[in-house]
């Protein structure tokens, strides 16, 4: 795709991950609309992205009447959408039995039910766009199903899963669905799996590098976008001998003190 010009909107763009790709978007020549909670932040980011045409919107995406008003904002703005990014989410970590459910609820509002609403209501203003993508930013948990990040890993699991389902639907229209499945990386949400990164033997990315490589599969029309990593074989290992991945996580998990 042709990113120079493109109109985009981005959630989840005040820290981690979604600042990077506004940082590496800004680069290519984009017009962008950064979405989050934390307004200061957001500006931060904003000002992070030298010499690019960059909005804010405050909203909480949990909330639908939220998600309702970013939609007419970005209507107003820029009359169509080229890009939208479903990268807000939040990560959730602990035994299922300990989770609070509005704290389910929560995740399940953030990672899957706004990347779903947000597709329905920008729907019209991607269809008046020449080349209208949809880029959902899931995770390698959406192909591994890990304990302790079972709920995570539904909200992922379901990302993908729509992802799919919605590529082939909209194909005949003209509109694009990407998946994106980064693995760890160095963010903020890295903090709430912390005390399982020695346990779990988990490498982690820094944002950059994982926002590089998302702007470069984008650019390259990719449906998937995994990056060239160990875990990207565990993702074959999961798909043709599952109880070898039952096998390890047993093992891990002794070595954790939840
Ligand atoms: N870190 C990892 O290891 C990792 C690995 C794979 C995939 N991912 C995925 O990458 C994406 C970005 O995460 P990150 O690692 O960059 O974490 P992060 O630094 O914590 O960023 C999360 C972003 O989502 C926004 N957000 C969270 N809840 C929101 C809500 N209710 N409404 C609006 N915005 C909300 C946050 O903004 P405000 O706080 O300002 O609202 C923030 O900008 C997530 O979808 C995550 O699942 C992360």
């Amino acid at each position: 795709m042709q990113l120079k010009g493109a109109k985009i909107l981005l959630t989840g763009a005040s820290s981690g991950i979604g600042r990077a790709l506004a940082i590496e978007l800004t680069r290519k020549g984009v017009d962008l609309i950064l979405c989050g909670r934390n307004l200061d932040r957001l500006k931060e980011t904003s000002a992070l992205c030298e010499g690019g045409n960059v909005q804010t919107f405050r909203g909480d995406l949990s909330l639908a009447t939220d998600r309702v008003s970013l939609a007419e904002c970005v209507e107003k703005s820029f009359g169509k959408l080229d890009v939208l990014i479903n990268n807000a989410g939040m990560v959730g970590v602990s035994p299922v039995a300990a989770q609070e459910f509005a704290d389910v609820e929560t995740m399940m509002q953030t990672n899957l039910m706004a990347p779903i609403h947000l597709s329905q209501l920008m729907l019209p203003l991607l269809l008046k766009a020449s080349q209208g993508t949809i880029l959902n930013i899931g995770s390698m948990f959406g192909d591994i199903a890990y304990p302790y990040f079972a709920v995570y890993s539904a909200t992922k699991f379901g990302l993908r899963g729509f992802s799919d389902a919605l590529r082939r639907e909209l194909a005949g229209q003209g509109i694009k669905v990407v998946y994106a499945a980064p693995r760890a990386t160095q963010t903020t949400s890295a903090k709430a799996f912390e005390k399982l990164i020695s346990p779990f033997d988990m490498a982690l990315d820094p944002p950059e590098k994982v926002a590089s490589f998302i702007v470069k599969g984008l650019v390259q029309g990719k449906k998937t976008i995994y990056p060239p990593s160990k875990e990207r074989f565990f993702v074959l290992v999961q798909k043709l001998l599952p109880g070898l991945i039952d096998q390890e996580t047993s093992k891990q998990m002794k070595r954790c003190d939840f």
